[in-house]
């Protein structure tokens, strides 16, 4: 029998290309979003790329009653993925209220139902920013976490814990992955990052700015003490993040994990600065990118990337796609994007 599973913010950028790879390994998908940031178009991509019509609630996961209707109507779900949250770094500083209210109170929602229809398999969109103002890189999952840079970042870090405490008595097993920075779109073209909001990420940033949707881009400091004075990050693709998700559920319907939670890392352990990532754009699309050098963005953390060697130990899972796929991948996107 097939397992089923609810993915939540399942129209936004990782949720749809998660809910592509669920259903090329079999698994049934139910989608939950409240379309604030994301739109049904994506579904219509996951229709054509796998001819399946996912069942879409279009709900608020803060309304409990509205969230348990899901599982009045689907009680065979047994894993959830929960992606569904507000995750603009800039904005949570701004509104820290609104970030606790949404990301904590519908994370809590969520695991209400979990433990009450008893879902076995929970899988968590956490982020390295959990790591806070590292000093050396790699990062394992036993590097100890700093202070959170921004309230989103507190939103994670208090969701791993929400969650660690809320299943320890309960049925069911949690996975927390903590993605370094997605990137990249799906290789048919026809699904990518579409926020509803102007993106702030350095990759969409870019091919915004190439395509002319923006006049230029900051590049935000380069005076770091890095091999070209700009920040470190570790691009994944989007893809190969999608993949860790269906691994993870797959750990833990084989009964493999142990303990309650376990926590991975998913990046590709590969660190480039903003500079080699504007580089390489260039030289993968040939185009020339308009960009000024500015000062530090408030809040960023000089250089951060993964060591995921227990990803690729326990669950199974390498990154296949580098640097070059996704400027190639994000930028047909974002040509495509743009004529419509
Ligand atoms: C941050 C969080 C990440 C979170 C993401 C959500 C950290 C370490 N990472 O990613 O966990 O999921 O936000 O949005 O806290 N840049 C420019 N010009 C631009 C945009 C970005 O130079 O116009 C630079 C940034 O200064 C940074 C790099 O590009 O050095 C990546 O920035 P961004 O894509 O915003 O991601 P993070 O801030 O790393």
């Amino acid at each position: 029998m097939k397992q089923k599973v609810l993915v939540t913010g399942g129209t936004g950028y990782i949720g749809s290309h998660t809910i592509i790879d669920l259903l090329e390994n079999g698994y049934e998908v139910v989608c939950a979003d409240n379309g604030i940031n994301s739109d049904t178009s994506s579904l219509d991509a996951i229709r054509i790329l796998t001819g399946v019509d996912v069942p879409y609630f279009h709900i608020d996961l803060c309304d409990l009653k509205a969230t348990e209707t899901i599982f009045v109507q689907h009680p065979d779900i047994t894993g959830i993925i929960h992606f569904a949250a507000l995750k603009a770094v800039g904005e949570s500083v701004e509104k820290p209220i609104l970030y606790f209210r949404n990301n904590l109170e519908s994370l809590i929602n969520i695991l209400d139902m979990s433990i009450k229809y008893e879902v076995k398999a929970f899988i968590f969109s956490s982020s390295c920013t959990v790591y806070g103002d590292v000093t050396t890189s790699p990062v394992d999952e036993k590097t100890p976490l700093q202070e959170a840079a921004s309230p989103y970042g507190r939103t994670k870090q208090i969701g791993e814990k929400i969650i660690t405490d809320s299943i320890k008595n309960s049925q069911v097993k949690s996975i927390l992955l903590r993605y370094f920075n997605p990137a990249g779109a799906h290789p048919s073209g026809l699904l990518g990052e579409s926020p509803v909001n102007p993106p702030q990420n350095l990759v969409p940033v870019i091919t915004e700015t190439a395509i002319g949707r923006r006049a230029s881009m900051t590049v935000f400091g380069t005076d770091y003490p890095t091999r070209d004075g700009s920040c470190i990050r570790d691009y994944i693709h989007v893809v190969d993040l999608a993949k860790a998700h269906t691994l993870g559920l797959k750990y833990i319907f084989h009964d493999k994990q142990e303990s309650p939670v376990d926590i991975y890392n998913v990046g590709i352990g590969n660190g480039l600065t903003v500079l080699e990532i504007i580089d390489a754009f260039e030289k993968v699309t040939g185009e020339k990118l308009s960009y000024q050098k500015g000062p530090r963005r408030p809040g960023d953390v000089m250089a951060i990337y993964s060591d995921y060697s227990k990803a690729a130990a326990n669950l199974g899972w390498k990154p296949s796609l580098d640097v070059e796929d996704i400027m190639k991948t994000a930028w047909v996107w974002e040509k495509r994007r743009s004529q419509k």
